[in-house]
């Protein structure tokens, strides 16, 4: 399969940004700018208590709200935590897991991760699994044995067939929220790399099936050649996914 035949999928990941009415504000203004671009689809991560209040803007438009993490436990005695089942009965389809502010001040692990990836494919979500190397690791040469080996880690246990729900995000950690964006080459290189991880898993055709985004600094600017790259199959966007101009920008870029 070539990159022609996988899904392109244009995420924007708005962390802790937007109230409920500030993100109903927010997609009223992106709907008619991204309305009828189907050559990907567009996605927006919202925080928990927004993400009603985004659904119910988007009611009818080609947006999909997803969720920034979910629990790996069904249900119980884990405070703050939200269940893939709460957020499937609010019609909530994507969940973004894995990413690295969430390694990174949260105490995430390769393990939790893994967990939280299960239990969100189990309830039939489709899953935005964040992995990338940190500024030191690229520096030392390493970033394939990195990005092979959180790919194994946090896929442990997921079948080929739930792989067809599995999005990966590959986010050098270096490259976000700095301004510093991977070369189209680096994000070409380092995406293809996880994809000879899956293909070492789970064969080249499920491999060459996942759709596999950059992150880290993309915007209007810089997001046609990223996404030209035959290994780069969409975007996770941070900051640019906040100005309906920029993100507009970005789907037209992946048409
Ligand atoms: P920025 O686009 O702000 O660098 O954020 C990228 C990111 O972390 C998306 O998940």
């Amino acid at each position: 399969m070539n990159k022609a035949k996988r899904k392109v999928v244009i995420a924007g990941n708005w962390k802790m940004n937007f109230t409920p009415s500030e993100a109903t504000a927010f997609i009223n203004e992106v709907k008619p700018l991204v309305a009828g671009k189907n050559g990907c689809e567009v996605v927006f991560c919202a925080p928990y208590v927004t993400i009603a209040a985004a659904q119910a803007a988007a009611q009818g438009s080609n947006i999909s709200i997803g969720a920034e993490n979910v629990h790996f436990a069904e249900k119980g005695a884990y405070t703050g935590e939200v269940s893939a089942k709460m957020l499937t009965e609010c019609g909530v389809k994507y969940v973004i897991i894995g990413h690295s502010e969430r390694r990174q001040y949260f105490g995430e692990t390769d393990a939790t991760v893994n967990a939280r990836t299960k239990a969100a494919l189990e309830a039939g979500m489709t899953v935005i699994l964040c992995l990338g190397e940190v500024k030191e690791q690229r520096l030392s040469g390493i970033t394939r044995e990195i990005v092979s080996m959180q790919t194994k880690l946090d896929l442990e246990g997921v079948t080929a067939e739930q792989m067809k729900n599995v999005i990966i995000a590959y986010e050098p950690v270096w490259a976000i929220g700095t301004g510093l964006t991977a070369t189209p080459e680096q994000a070409d290189e380092t995406c293809g790399q996880i994809r000879d991880a899956l293909a070492e898993i789970y064969g080249r055709d499920v491999a060459e099936a996942t759709t596999i985004q950059y992150g880290g600094s993309m915007n209007e600017k810089n997001a046609a050649e990223l996404l030209a790259k035959p290994n780069v199959d969409g975007g996770l966007i941070g900051g640019a996914s906040l100005v309906a101009e920029k993100f507009k920008a970005i789907v037209d870029a992946a048409q």
